[in-house]
């Protein structure tokens, strides 16, 4: 049995269908059921008895420390988060509250339950936990790419969060030996992504003939990872990594905002020629406070140690996004609907035009 955390979410939920189709441990999932996460993307694993569901807080020590000794994982990953940086903008407290006491707790319930294993599932334990390559800061454009060893220069709440729970992942390794491996991705996407994320707002802003807010000149880099190429490298991570160490996970997907947004509005003419071009729809609007310019991650550890490579390109990662966006409508209805329209209103509606 493995538990992972934040499994209802967007990369959670893929990873734990992933985890279902190609290995053979049970998997538990421990997600506190935010706004951001949603029972439908696991919908697939509907009867499956080797997925057990748990609605609970990481931050909930009581509930964790029983669901270790009830279910005696080999294994923990850790998704769970608030993860929006936009969000953090309005209000850290959440961020703090999950992505830093939550961690911080996992990590010492994990901690006790990992000391009194006996030597064998001692040594075979591993505590993976996931982060994100904005604990790293912000590159010019002609800076080399984040490595491992780039000093961690956090510029947003929600970055710095993540960085506090890196820095106890690397600290209980040094103390404690404990068997923590951190992973640090790019921007993901795929399928089940909440469309408050650049990706799916454009697909569906698109779709819906609304405009496509551009932050600033657009001209933002990001690098984009298919979130099924993220899932396998965090197995991979977690059956061959080594203890202590991060390893860093991105896409060879560089690009500007407006370049994906372009790619994503070629996709949508196709899909519906009447409405070409899609184009027309950008909207400048004010910038992100803080907003970071570039984002580009040297992933040769994983490829050298661990033999990870991502097997989509951004073209064909987009398209089966798109295609998945379109064929969900039902899905993007249910998740759009209430408290959707109210984040809508507060980050958009008083940047205006540029
Ligand atoms: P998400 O916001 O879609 O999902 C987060 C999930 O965690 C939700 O299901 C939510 O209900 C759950 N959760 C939140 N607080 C919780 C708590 N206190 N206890 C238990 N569950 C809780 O996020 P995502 O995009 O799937 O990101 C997953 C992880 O990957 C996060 O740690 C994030 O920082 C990291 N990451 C994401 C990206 C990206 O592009 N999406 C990039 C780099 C790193
Ligand atoms: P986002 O998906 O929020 O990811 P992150 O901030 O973690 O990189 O945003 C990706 C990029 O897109 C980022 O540079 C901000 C920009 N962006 C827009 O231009 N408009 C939008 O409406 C959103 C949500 C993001």
């Amino acid at each position: 049995m493995i538990l992972v955390t934040g499994g209802a979410g967007f990369i959670g939920s893929n990873f734990v269908q992933q985890w279902i189709g190609a290995e053979s441990d049970p998997l538990l999932n421990l997600d506190k059921l935010t706004y951001a996460g949603n029972p439908e993307n696991l919908s697939a694993l509907k009867g499956n008895a080797r997925h057990v569901f748990v609605r609970g807080d990481i931050g909930d020590r009581a509930l964790v420390g029983r669901l270790l000794q009830e279910h005696k994982p080999r294994a923990i990953v850790n998704f769970a988060a608030e993860s929006h940086v936009d969000r953090s903008i309005h209000g850290p407290a959440d961020f703090v509250h999950t992505n830093v006491m939550g961690t911080f707790a996992l990590l010492e319930e994990a901690r006790a339950y990992w000391s009194a294993l006996a030597q064998p599932q001692k040594d075979a334990f591993r505590f993976l936990h996931v982060s994100t390559d904005e604990v790293y800061g912000s590159l010019g454009p002609g800076d080399p790419p984040f490595t491992e060893s780039t000093p961690y220069a956090p510029n947003s709440p929600y970055a710095a969060s993540k960085a506090a729970a890196d820095h106890l992942v690397r600290a209980y390794h040094h103390t404690y030996g404990f068997p923590g491996i951190t992973t640090n991705c790019s921007n993901n996407y795929g399928p089940c992504q909440f469309p408050e994320k650049l990706i799916p707002l454009m697909i569906l802003n698109g779709w819906r003939q609304k405009p496509l807010p551009v932050y600033g000149d657009g001209k933002n880099i990001r690098d984009w990872l298919y979130v099924g190429d993220h899932c396998a490298a965090v197995r991979l991570a977690l059956a061959k990594g080594r203890p202590g160490e991060t390893y860093n996970i991105g896409g060879h997907g560089e690009m500007t905002n407006l370049d994906a947004i372009k790619a994503i509005c070629v996709l949508l003419d196709e899909a519906r020629p009447n409405h070409a071009p899609h184009e027309q729809l950008i909207s400048f609007v004010k910038d992100r406070p803080g907003h970071d310019r570039r984002y580009a991650m040297d992933a040769r550890k994983i490829r050298s140690e661990l033999g990870w490579k991502p097997q989509e390109s951004f073209a064909s990662g987009l398209r089966k996004t798109v295609e998945w966006y379109i064929d969900n409508m039902k899905w993007v209805e249910n998740v759009t609907s209430g408290e959707y329209q109210r984040w809508i209103e507060t980050n958009y509606a008083k940047r205006g035009d540029a």
